[in-house]
């Protein structure tokens, strides 16, 4: 099943959907923490700041937008209100863990450094996905003519994407582009991995329906 698919068949039930926009919450969420604990104390520049605001906004965002759903109610990311809750949690931290450590054997970086490669890259690679995921939701929403939006989301992950390929050539030089590669491979790994799971949802939830 193709993803938009699966997506259709999420945004016509509204307790799925209001799972779907509290999951994406969460993840937008944890983002936003990653980033404010990446930035260095007395150092960060307006451009991490702002990074980290928008993430926190797009969390608070998606959350207010399951008001616009009827009879639907998801106080907390708790595992009860969320798609796939092991693997939505589990996404960002084994990313993180998997870039530190192609950081830590290729380049041999370590402390403040290897916070900032890994920061960079894991950033870099969630939004290359933020960039292909959000566009897909939205026309599902507006094909199915639903009160949700997520227009305000894309227009600033698509600058995200321009300040990390900025950031990561000032920090990686030439090199950037084979780093940038990598993190984005681990990536696809772990969100089809993630996508697996939405998907056997689904399956089970149809079973149940037949
Ligand atoms: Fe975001
Ligand atoms: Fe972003």
């Amino acid at each position: 099943m193709e993803f938009t698919h699966l997506l259709t068949n999420i945004v016509a039930d509204d307790t799925l959907h209001a799972r779907w926009l509290n999951t994406l919450s969460m993840m937008e969420n944890t983002g936003a923490r990653k980033i404010s604990a990446a930035e260095p104390k007395t150092t960060v520049d307006l451009l991490m700041l702002k990074h980290a605001a928008e993430e926190a906004r797009h969390a608070y965002y998606l959350k207010k937008q399951i008001q616009k759903l009827t009879k639907t109610d998801c106080p907390t990311y708790e595992p009860a209100y969320l798609l796939a809750p092991t693997d939505s949690h589990a996404y960002l931290n084994r990313l993180d863990v998997q870039v530190c450590r192609y950081l830590k054997t290729a380049l041999g970086l370590s402390g403040a450094e290897l916070k900032y490669a890994a920061y960079l890259l894991v950033t870099y690679a969630i939004e290359v996905r933020a960039d292909e995921l959000y566009p897909v939701y939205q026309e599902v929403l507006t094909e199915a003519r639903s009160k949700v939006n997520v227009r305000s989301i894309i227009v600033e992950e698509e600058g995200h994407l321009a300040e990390m390929l900025r950031q990561m050539d000032t920090f990686f030089g030439d090199a950037w582009q084979a780093h940038a590669e990598r993190a984005v491979a681990i990536e696809t790994g772990l969100y089809n991995a993630w996508l697996d799971s939405l998907m056997a949802l689904e399956k089970i939830d149809a079973a149940k329906a037949n």
